[in-house]
């Protein structure tokens, strides 16, 4: 039987989020019906609605939210009604070339259970990232549901659906960052800050976080973070150096997706180092760099998507980590509200006043 609930839809470039009527059908075969209990405001959620992602309005947001599954459909082995679940936007799913090849953070299997999701006319809604999270329920896929320990907070536990994980993801996954690293990291939202605390589960030594808005930055030294620069007032890259003895840092996280501060990471990196790009840039964004540069300073550029995770390995274990008191993932979340209050959320995002707005429900 079809339900209908409350979500919040972008119908337009530009256009505010706001809660409307949504209806969402029975799970079919393999999808899974999960309520909604909390789900984080993401920078990618405001991408989606500013057109940086694509055109496919009306999108229904959200994408980072854990919940419990309220129903399964047919053939459903991984999750059964009741399990309290993390969403996330790969389901690994064991039969693509990324998966055959035993690289299934690669996995390039797309799920469409989330457009099945409707508005009241019967329009069809484009889910952010497949999920569509900024709603009472939603349909998604089982494997798109990773079942975590309940004890822990619903509105952290989302976190780790899309952001935290990213940026720990980042810095552990795509960076290999291990014990006496020198690490950077530019951009110092939830991302970023997730890659300096990533940073310093991993033992780096030197953790330089850099962002323009001095909020950011002391919540990074929270984080792990050993020094803060603030590229307003100093240049990050001779800093960094000056930090790292005139080398360069070993890692550098790059969590704002804009060439200027690719290009800081670019130059910021020692030799043979790891640059990471963990910001997603708009279409419009071209990178300009001296080739002779990328052959003389060696190492890997690379890119990190999801930060290389593999939800059934590491949301359970990460769950865990926090639960023991060894991961404060509590600290992301700046603070709690309704459905009704997204919109508002872009605008704290836009100036730099939260990490995260997590919505409950
Ligand atoms: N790769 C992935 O899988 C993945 C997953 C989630 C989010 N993201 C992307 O990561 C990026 C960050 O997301 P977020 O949710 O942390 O966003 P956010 O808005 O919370 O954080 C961005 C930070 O960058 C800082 N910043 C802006 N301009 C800067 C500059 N010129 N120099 C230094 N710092 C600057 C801001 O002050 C802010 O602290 C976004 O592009 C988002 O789309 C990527
Ligand atoms: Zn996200």
């Amino acid at each position: 039987m079809t339900v209908s609930v409350h979500g919040v839809v972008v119908r337009g470039k530009g256009e505010p989020a706001d809660v409307t009527e949504v209806l969402v059908p029975d799970p079919g075969p393999g999808e899974a019906l999960v309520r909604i209990q909390a789900c984080g405001v993401c920078h990618t959620d405001l991408h989606y609605k500013m057109g940086g992602i694509g055109d496919d309005y009306p999108y229904l947001l959200g994408h980072e939210a854990s919940g419990v599954v309220e129903a399964v459909g047919d053939n459903v082995t991984e999750v059964a009604p009741g399990d309290f679940v993390i969403l996330n936007w790969r389901a690994v799913c064991g039969q693509c070339r990324a998966c055959k090849r035993g690289r299934p953070w690669y996995c390039f299997a797309t799920h469409n259970a989330a457009q099945k999701m409707t508005l009241k006319d019967g329009t069809t809604l484009s889910p952010a990232l497949g999920i569509g999270a900024l709603a009472e329920l939603t349909l998604v896929a089982a494997g798109q549901c990773t079942k975590v320990n309940p004890a822990i907070a619903p509105a952290t536990a989302g976190l780790l659906g899309c952001g935290v994980m990213a940026g720990l993801g980042a810095a552990i996954n795509t960076g290999g960052v291990s014990r006496g690293d020198t690490v950077a990291v530019i951009g110092c939202g939830g991302v970023g800050n997730a890659a300096v605390l990533g940073a310093r589960m991993e033992g780096a030594k030197t953790i330089i976080a850099v962002d323009v808005d001095d909020r950011k930055l002391r919540w990074a030294r929270e984080f792990g973070a050993t020094h803060v620069i603030n590229s307003r007032n100093a240049d990050p890259v001779e800093s960094i150096k000056e930090l790292t003895g005139g080398f360069g840092a070993d890692v550098v996280i790059e969590a704002v997706g804009r060439p200027e501060t690719y290009k800081q990471a670019f130059f910021a990196r020692d030799l043979a180092g790891t640059v990471v790009l963990v910001g997603v840039p708009t279409p419009d964004m071209q990178l300009d760099l001296p080739l002779l540069e990328v052959f003389g300073r060696g190492g890997a550029l690379k890119s990190s998507w999801y930060g290389d995770c593999l939800p059934s390995r590491d949301f359970p274990m990460l769950v865990d980590l926090h639960l023991d008191g060894r991961l404060p993932l509590e600290k992301f979340v700046s603070e709690t509200i309704a459905l009704g209050d997204v919109e508002a959320a872009f605008t704290k995002m836009e100036r730099g006043e939260v990490l995260r707005s997590v919505v409950v429900l």
